[in-house]
């Protein structure tokens, strides 16, 4: 494992948002952001030069908040593109290897492909993910046997490499904003490293109840939670999720939990605990929305489903989001009312997600298969009932909100799900929102959306008929509201206010 750098000298730099002059004496950060999925992709053209994509997303529009043109976003290589552009960086600082990375200083980690496949696949994705999202199939899984242990030492070194970066380039007394379970490890190895630092750490999923966290051997979940400890403020996107990391905390550390201050006492240190609902970016959907390729999509669906009333959903192909349920509800709604035969048509856009894991590939294909059953079993010459489309294609996913009558977000388990922020924003006419108890954003939306059990099939079904038969003014009343809950926290707000309060 790498050895972590001697804390910086110097004196406390003045930091925050607003903070133009560099005022830094080392010349270091001030505000650090660390995830493992930065804000630009590499791919390699086919003359072999690196071709940039910026990506979008939350983080991408809170960072933009920041005036300080110091800070600094510390991210992983993702492929071998990637991983060619950070070596190829000085010390793998994107923004001075004259890449176009929006203003933005960014550190990208060149971490060894097998290391990241074992702590983003092995770990992250197959373990975390699945523990905080309760996605296991217990009969058979999880078997924590000696594969997994060379996982986790991946995942270790991977969390000791973020570490290490994020102490190299901070400030003395910097902000440091750690991101999500692939960097659950890292506030305490870079508290370790320097104790000077703020740290934050973000959970953009929901946590784990003391029952199901349990199934992980017991050293692991110590260890995730004595990382995540290791910052000064742990953030969660509902108050139930904060709840759910102290409960954690109590029974497998035995540390002392306030829930009306929101803090965990464990090993001497506090930690306060925050809750910051992520909402939509309203100006930048908006927009978005309305420019000319959204408008030929939307013309493009609206010849394909006629007069006919939509039932829209976007999601990644993503076992958490239920979207076999999802279509499995809409078939009921079919099979038991005949009226709405050739009357409705189900938008299922499930872009790819994550698919070096077996599970994934075969859930595709479950869903795959399932559109198909339901084409066969009632689409005529003259209707299509459901339209699949497993790519992804964002322009597309704004049309179909835009014309959404009902917008079906029925996740097992999720975080937030800014899908359900998202439609009521755009929507042209007012739309119905079929909700998840079990979404994040059901503590905000959940009393003007059509609440489902995820896994009731037949009550979900019921939702979609109470959405498509909701009278319009209602409709249009509901989304009003909808979407002034769904935009009372914007991307910018949440990520300053995370800030401030570290501060
Ligand atoms: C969730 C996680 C993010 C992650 C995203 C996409 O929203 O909270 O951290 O980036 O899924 O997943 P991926 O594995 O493609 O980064």
């Amino acid at each position: 494992m790498t050895r972590l750098p001697p804390r910086a000298p110097g004196n406390q730099p003045t930091m925050g948002p607003d903070t133009t002059e560099r005022s830094n004496p080392t010349g270091a950060a001030a505000v650090l952001v660390a995830s493992n999925r930065g804000p630009v992709s590499f791919g390699t053209a086919d003359d072999g030069t690196l071709t940039l994509r910026r990506g979008g997303g939350g983080l991408v529009s809170g960072l933009s908040a920041i005036a300080d043109p110091d800070a600094v976003w510390v991210c992983a290589a993702l492929s071998d593109a990637d991983r060619r552009a950070a070596r190829e960086a000085p010390d793998g600082r994107l923004d001075r290897a004259g890449h176009d990375v929006g203003g933005q200083a960014v550190r990208m980690l060149d971490i060894d492909p097998e290391t990241f496949a074992r702590a983003y696949n092995g770990v992250a994705n197959s373990t975390l993910w699945f523990v905080h999202h309760l996605l296991w199939n217990t009969p058979t899984a999880p078997a924590f046997d000696a594969a997994f242990r060379t996982e986790w030492e991946a995942y270790t070194a991977y969390n000791a490499a973020f570490a290490e970066a994020l102490a190299a380039e901070a400030a003395p007394g910097a902000a440091v904003l750690v991101q999500d379970y692939h960097l659950s490890l890292v506030p305490a190895l870079l508290r370790a490293a320097r104790p000077d630092l703020r740290i934050g750490h973000f959970s953009h999923t929901p946590w784990a109840p003391p029952e199901y966290l349990r199934l992980l051997p017991d050293d692991i979940s110590e260890a995730v939670l004595t990382g995540v400890l290791g910052a000064d403020r742990a953030g969660f996107l509902t108050r139930r999720w904060a709840l759910a990391f102290a409960d954690c905390c109590e029974r497998f550390l035995g540390a002392t939990v306030d829930r009306e201050a929101l803090t965990v006492t464990h090993a001497g240190r506090t930690t306060a605990l925050g809750v910051h609902g992520l909402g939509a970016d309203a100006d930048f959907l908006r927009e978005r929305a309305h420019r000319p390729d959204v408008d030929e999509r939307l013309a493009t669906l609206r010849e394909a489903v006629g007069e006919r009333r939509t039932v829209v959903r976007v999601d990644r192909t993503e076992l958490s989001k239920n979207i076999v349920r999802g279509f499995l509800a809409y078939r009921h709604l079919l099979r038991t009312r005949p009226e709405w035969r050739d009357q409705v048509v189900h938008i299922a856009f499930a872009y790819p997600s994550r698919t070096d894991l077996a599970e994934y590939r075969a859930y595709t294909d479950q869903v795959r298969a399932l559109a198909a059953e339901i084409v066969a079993e009632f689409g005529t010459p003259d209707w299509t009932p459901l339209i699949l489309h497993v790519d992804d294609d964002f322009p597309r996913s704004l049309a179909a909100y835009r014309m959404a009558d009902v917008a079906l977000v029925n996740p097992i388990r999720d975080g937030m799900n800014l899908v359900a922020k998202e439609v009521p924003v755009v929507s042209d006419r007012g739309c119905a929102l079929v909700l998840s108890r079990e979404a994040g954003a059901h503590a905000e939306l959940g009393e003007d959306a059509l609440s489902v059990n995820p896994y009731d099939v037949v009550a979900t079904a019921d939702a979609l008929h109470a959405g498509l038969t909701m009278p319009a003014g209602e409709r249009a009343d509901r989304t009003k509201r909808l979407a002034a809950a769904a935009t009372a926290l914007p991307p910018q707000r949440w990520f300053l206010d995370q800030l401030n309060a570290l501060r």
